[in-house]
């Protein structure tokens, strides 16, 4: 896929949120560039930067073969505490560069009141000072709304590339996509398989075996038809390789509606609520 800035960004990514910190890390991310993925996506408050480092040495790749990302963490919110933030992330992933720097969490009015939105200003003014050094190629939010989007937006010297949200059929967040196509930033999906619970559901099950494929594959291919990037994460080889196969198909337009009709689910936190 493209960013706004015409940089690629390769698709899927592979997510590392709950993977363990040390040996099935770095087993998980060397299986998952040796199948394919050319994308890691993780962050500091994952506890793994180390071992996802690690992992990317022991694949052999070279360092521009690879799409990395991380995150700055609430707890470093702020224009200093991003900065040694983001130096810290690329210490620990034994890295020169990322790919791609993400606010993880808006500040919210619930926990900061009026000044929320001033501290994610901060925190953003602090990610185009990264870009400009080259620290890091590309700089997005994560969990960002249109309501935590809009200052941004309003003020930004470089417009965020990236808005990485919660999205699987249950939660299509309409209105923050709309934005974000309406301002051509790239929305990616975190738990695009509901956290392994969608897995089961009877509609994706039935339009999985009617092409051949697994609820693994549809949950991602319906991701990628609407223009959304998949985050896809797994410690398990069979599934890392698996869950790389679902753009050999594609599903009816009736499929599709069959899919976005599924009960409202939400797996993670609300950004207006979340108090960490
Ligand atoms: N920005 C944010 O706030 C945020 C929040 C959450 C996640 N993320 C990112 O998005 C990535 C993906 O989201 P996620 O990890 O929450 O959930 P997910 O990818 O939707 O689901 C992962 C779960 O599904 C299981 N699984 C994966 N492939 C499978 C398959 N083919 N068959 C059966 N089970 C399978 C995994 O188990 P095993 O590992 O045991 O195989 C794991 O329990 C994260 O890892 C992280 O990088 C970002």
């Amino acid at each position: 896929m493209k960013l706004n800035n015409g940089r690629a960004i390769p698709c899927p990514g592979f997510g590392t949120f709950k993977t363990p910190d040390g040996d099935i890390c770095i087993d998980a991310v060397r299986e998952a560039i040796a199948a394919g993925y050319e994308h890691i996506d993780t962050a500091a408050v994952y506890g793994n930067e180390r071992s996802v480092g690690e992992g990317i040495r022991q694949s052999g790749k070279r360092r521009e073969e690879l799409f990395v990302t991380s995150k700055v963490w609430n707890t470093e919110r702020g224009y200093d505490k991003t900065l040694r933030a983001c130096e810290k992330s690329l210490q620990d992933l034994g890295l020169d560069y990322l790919d791609l720097y993400l606010i993880h969490w808006p500040a919210n009015e619930m926990q900061f009141g009026a000044v929320a939105a001033g501290i994610n200003l901060d925190t953003w003014k602090a990610m185009e000072r990264l870009a400009d050094e080259g620290l890091v190629r590309s700089i997005g939010l994560s969990n960002f709304y249109p309501s935590h989007m809009a200052p941004v937006l309003a003020t930004a010297n470089i417009a965020p590339a990236v808005d990485q949200i919660e999205y699987h059929p249950g939660l299509l967040q309409e209105e923050t996509v709309a934005l974000c196509q309406e301002h051509n930033i790239l929305v990616e999906a975190w738990s695009p398989l509901g956290r392994g619970k969608l897995l089961e559901d009877s509609t994706i099950v039935d339009i999985a075996a009617a092409h051949g494929k697994t609820p693994a594959h549809v949950l991602l291919r319906f991701c990628e038809q609407n223009g959304v990037l998949p985050l896809v994460k797994s410690v398990h080889a069979d599934r890392i390789r698996e869950n790389l196969n679902f753009s050999d198909f594609d599903l009816s337009p009736d499929e599709m509606a069959r899919i976005c009709a599924l009960p409202q689910a939400r797996y993670g936190s609300h950004p207006d609520t979340a108090a960490f």
